[in-house]
């Protein structure tokens, strides 16, 4: 996972050091795209991924409409933009068949969204801080999703990590960590309330105690040499390892597995594994995957090796927390709940640190593996 250069914004910063982070994370996002050309950002590089030029002008409009718009009470910039960069008017299977921004006005939109919203910041402040870093994960996230297009289109920028990989020294150790029998309190803590700015999800909200059997999970992700072996060993023929929705999602597919999965060192966490495949992996392995909840409590309690390199796959499906309040926009997460997405939690080697926390959860459907996951896994006790 990519070291975030920059902290959560504690209680006592102010308004300029929320512009010069938000500009820092600005000169990322176009670092990641700084060796393309305009045909490379415009075009469809996966019916499922957005044009780059969407994911670009989207993190602008969003940033306008909640720190411009809501934030700051002025009216948007291009109203006349809004429904074709919200992701729910124009959902990404569109994307390609609208008319969108070309690149120098996405460009041009991207740098006068935010020479307005620098002003109205550093004029109106922050208050307590949450919506602004909200937007400034907001773009993080969506630089993932670009570096997964990237992927995709063999464009990764030649600086960047090309794919995960296993810090030096950690291959030495136990294979499995023992956990016992107990409780832990899941969730972010801290009340996310006017003043506070311990910035969290809502669904990650409310902390509650969850009790646990004693479990056994895998001290590092499963590893390339690993997958490699379950694939030789009939991996994608073998009935009795998959589950009924993923045998027959695999009976749909072209080519069983992600051309990219697999490659890379021996030891480096598997990659582009769906959870249909992280699941008949972990089976083939008289194993299962760990539920978020024994994956948090793992992660913040016990020696987990390998953490931010890839998304890993968890057994459980997206679901509100007890308590869960919707905050700030629904669209976030509510509307996901109890659809059938997977969760998936750690963090990716294309993830920045100040979004994968131990309590974030990302999530997928169960059959999409353009996201950089693997698994880990986790026996009963
Ligand atoms: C949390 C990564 C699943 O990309 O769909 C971006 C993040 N939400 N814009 C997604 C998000 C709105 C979200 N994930
Ligand atoms: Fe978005």
């Amino acid at each position: 996972m990519v070291e975030s250069a920059i902290k959560t914004i504690a209680p006592e910063v102010g308004a300029q050091d929320v512009v010069a982070d938000l500009e820092e994370v600005r000169a990322r996002t176009h670092r990641l795209v700084g060796h393309l050309g305009a045909a490379e950002l415009e075009r469809v590089h996966s019916p499922i991924m957005s044009p780059l030029v969407w994911d670009l002008a989207h993190i602008a409009a969003y940033e306008d409409l909640w720190l411009a718009h809501r934030h700051a009470g002025v009216p948007l910039l291009r109203p006349d933009l809004a429904a074709v960069y919200d992701a729910f008017e124009t959902p990404r299977a569109i994307r390609g068949d609208v008319e969108l921004l070309d690149t120098a006005a996405t460009l041009a939109h991207m740098a006068q969204v935010r020479e307005r919203v620098r002003s109205l910041t550093l004029e109106a402040g922050v208050g307590d801080g949450t919506l602004h870093e909200m937007v400034l994960r907001h773009e993080l996230q969506h630089t993932e999703t670009m570096l997964q297009t990237l992927s995709i289109a063999g464009l990764l920028p030649p600086e960047w990590p090309q794919g995960p990989s296993l810090p030096a020294g950690m291959e030495a150790g136990p294979e499995w960590l023992e956990l016992e029998a107990g409780s832990f309190e899941m969730g972010a803590g801290g009340a996310g309330k006017a003043g506070s700015v311990d910035f969290a999800y809502d669904n990650e909200r409310r902390r509650h105690r969850v009790a646990l059997d004693a479990f056994r999970i895998a001290r590092l992700p499963v590893s390339n040499a690993q997958w490699r072996q379950f694939r030789d060993q009939g991996g994608y023929e073998r009935r009795e390892w998959w589950s009924d929705a993923g045998w027959a999602w695999l009976q749909e597919l072209e080519s069983a597995a992600d051309p990219r999965a697999g490659l890379g060192e021996d030891g480096a966490p598997a990659c582009h594994l769906s959870f249909h495949e992280a699941q008949a992996m972990a089976t083939s392995r008289g194993a299962r995957l760990p539920s978020e909840a024994e994956w948090e409590c793992a992660a913040t309690t016990a020696a987990l090796a390998g953490v931010g390199e890839v998304w890993e796959w968890t057994s459980s499906e997206l679901r509100a927390y007890p308590g869960f309040v919707a905050h700030p926009y629904r669209e976030y997460s509510e509307v996901f709940f109890d659809r059938g997405y997977r969760v998936l939690r750690g963090g990716s080697f294309a993830a920045d640190r100040r979004v994968a926390t131990r309590t974030f959860r990302n999530w997928d459907l169960p059959q999409r593996r353009q996201i950089f996951a693997g698994l880990r896994l986790a026996t009963d006790l």
